[in-house]
């Protein structure tokens, strides 16, 4: 993919697109049963095993980094980045059994348990809500303000260079 010219703008567009996908998975839940589901199981997967984790990375390997470089004398900027760091690990927990029941769905079986599977999916997307309103409206304004041109560059061409990397879709 192209660098981005504003890594700042593309992670905002990725946060919208996952708040996009914490719906789908609701409704997603909500009308298991009535619909004909697996090719949207496939691609909620494929959100969940690729899109989510590179995103994941590009914030844990590279803006927060950045962002710590630049205030490292900071202790409330090295509160906030460990706890984010430590909800990218609880959502890690959260996806990992969605992902084996829409597998399962993907697969044209049942999911085991549906209520479990309901919950797990309500527990996830309101955790990465939150995450994501905070990462908005306290670190992405923060990077704007304190990270510089060179900082800027670096993060996006560590964005293009991990899609880059990916394996093509439907592969
Ligand atoms: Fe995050
Ligand atoms: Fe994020």
């Amino acid at each position: 993919m192209e660098t981005p010219k504003d890594p700042f703008a593309f992670i905002l567009d990725e946060h919208d697109r996952q708040f996009e996908i914490c719906a789908r998975l609701e409704n997603f839940v909500g009308t298991l049963g009535s619909e004909p589901c697996a090719r949207e199981a496939a691609a909620l997967l494929t959100f969940l095993v690729q899109d989510l984790p590179v995103h994941i990375e590009d914030e844990e390997r590279d803006l927060f980094p950045l962002l710590a470089s630049r205030r490292g004398d900071d202790e409330n900027l090295t509160i906030i980045l460990d706890q984010l760091v430590s909800e990218h690990e609880l959502d890690r927990g959260l996806v990992e059994p969605i992902v084996q029941d829409l597998r399962h769905i993907a697969d044209g079986r049942t999911p085991s348990d549906i209520k479990r599977f309901c919950m797990d999916v309500r527990a996830f997307s309101e955790a990465m809500r939150r995450h994501i309103n905070w990462e908005n409206r306290v670190v992405i304004p923060l990077a704007e303000g304190i990270l510089r041109a060179q900082d800027r560059e670096h993060l996006a061409t560590r964005i293009a260079e991990r899609r880059r990397n990916l394996a093509p879709r439907g592969s």
